[in-house]
């Protein structure tokens, strides 16, 4: 989306983004005074590696070119174009959305760039990153988590992801997502905690505020009782089978992606697509055996282009950084397939192929 059209003003909508305070996805901000930025890069990145999901589970990821934004023609048509990503995600329990960034070089690949963007300068990708994230982030924790933002004047026109970490008032789970208030009165060892329910409850941990946590909800339902609550890693219902969201990264180009994978055993299968890709029936898919799939989807030029930027793959061919390069809607009647609706085919497409080789889910 051109920066002009960004910047223009469409009228004032009164949504929930008007109410924000911070950006947050599974690893949050503080409402406090923001600490030097290397301190906060180095902490979010250790708890970053510490909630990563255990390599118990399989997790499939996607990884969608963030180009995809700067050709929406106006702030409303990119809002719907990232509701649209962020629903497909969801609708298909991805676990991880990568966000690339057409960069030459690999840079700094923590999300601090989405998080320091001024309002009017929102690149392609920090926009996705920041409705991807807020979108993901249950309705109850938005007002704490993401500050006002321009690039967030229309997702309230959104339909939501009613995902099942986006708990109602009157809802009882095993987990809920909660953001750290201030601290229990002096004396008092603990943090109280909004999970979205009547009030808040305790956590016997001592947390600054404007953190999001994940929390062991227990058995006992009586909120007056002053028993304290665990929190756990915001993977945890995750590897009880539930299906709690996704994760949203940044990598400033393609090798990124692979490099910087969040789990240990790095991304063990890589899927790429494009019209230009084998011909496979879904049905005569076989998939190896893997703990962490990753697909991926190019922009207006798809991913050759993307690997022909980036520096580290220069005189790589796009089959060459996959493992599978795949055409997953053969004879196309429109002569081409947006990035939006390859993303729905696909993932519907790898379904079936997926779950003969790894998933199952409870839930
Ligand atoms: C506008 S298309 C890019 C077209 C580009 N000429 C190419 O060959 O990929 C944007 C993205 O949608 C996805 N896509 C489009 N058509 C597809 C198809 N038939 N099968 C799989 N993915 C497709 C790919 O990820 C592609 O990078």
């Amino acid at each position: 989306m051109a920066k002009k059209k960004r910047r223009e003003t469409e009228g004032e909508i009164n949504n929930e983004a008007q109410n924000t305070q911070s950006l947050a996805n599974g690893d949050s901000l503080s409402h406090e005074k923001q600490p030097k930025k290397k301190k906060k890069s180095r902490e979010k990145e250790k708890e970053r590696q510490n909630d990563t999901v255990s390599s118990e589970i399989s997790t499939v990821s996607i990884a969608v070119s963030g180009s995809i934004i700067d050709n929406a023609q106006s702030l409303e048509l990119a809002t719907r174009l990232a509701g649209q990503i962020a629903r497909a995600a969801t609708i298909f329990r991805i676990d991880e959305v990568v966000v690339i960034d057409n960069k030459t070089t690999s840079e700094d690949d923590s999300t601090d760039m989405v998080e320091n963007s001024s309002d009017e300068d929102d690149t392609g990708a920090a926009f996705l990153i920041r409705i991807l994230s807020y979108l993901e982030t249950p309705q109850y924790l938005r007002k704490g988590l993401f500050p006002k933002h321009n690039s967030l004047r229309f997702v309230g026109l959104l339909p939501p992801l009613d995902a099942p970490h986006h708990l109602r008032k009157h809802e009882w789970a095993s987990y809920r997502e909660g953001i750290t208030l201030k601290n229990q009165d002096q004396g008092s060892v603990g943090t109280l905690v909004d999970v979205g329910l009547s009030k808040n409850v305790v956590i016997d941990q001592v947390i600054e505020p404007g953190r999001r946590v994940t929390v062991a909800m227990g058995t006992n339902r009586n909120l007056d009782a002053g028993s304290p609550r665990q929190i756990v890693p915001s993977s945890r219902p995750r590897e009880e089978g539930m299906y709690w969201g996704y994760k949203v990264r940044y990598a400033s180009n393609i090798s990124s992606v692979f490099k910087n994978c969040p789990y240990k055993e790095g991304y063990d299968y890589r899927i790429g697509t494009s019209e230009h890709g084998l011909v496979i029936k879904s049905s005569e898919l076989t998939l190896p055996s893997f703990r962490h799939l990753l697909i991926a989807f190019g922009g207006l030029a798809g991913l050759e282009e993307c690997v022909e930027e980036d520096n580290s793959l220069k005189g790589k061919n796009v089959r060459e950084a996959f493992d599978l390069y795949l055409n997953t809607c053969p004879h196309q009647g429109s002569r081409t397939i947006r990035t939006e609706e390859a993303i729905f085919i696909s993932l519907q497409y790898f379904q079936e192929p997926i779950n003969r080789v790894s998933r199952k889910y409870e839930q």
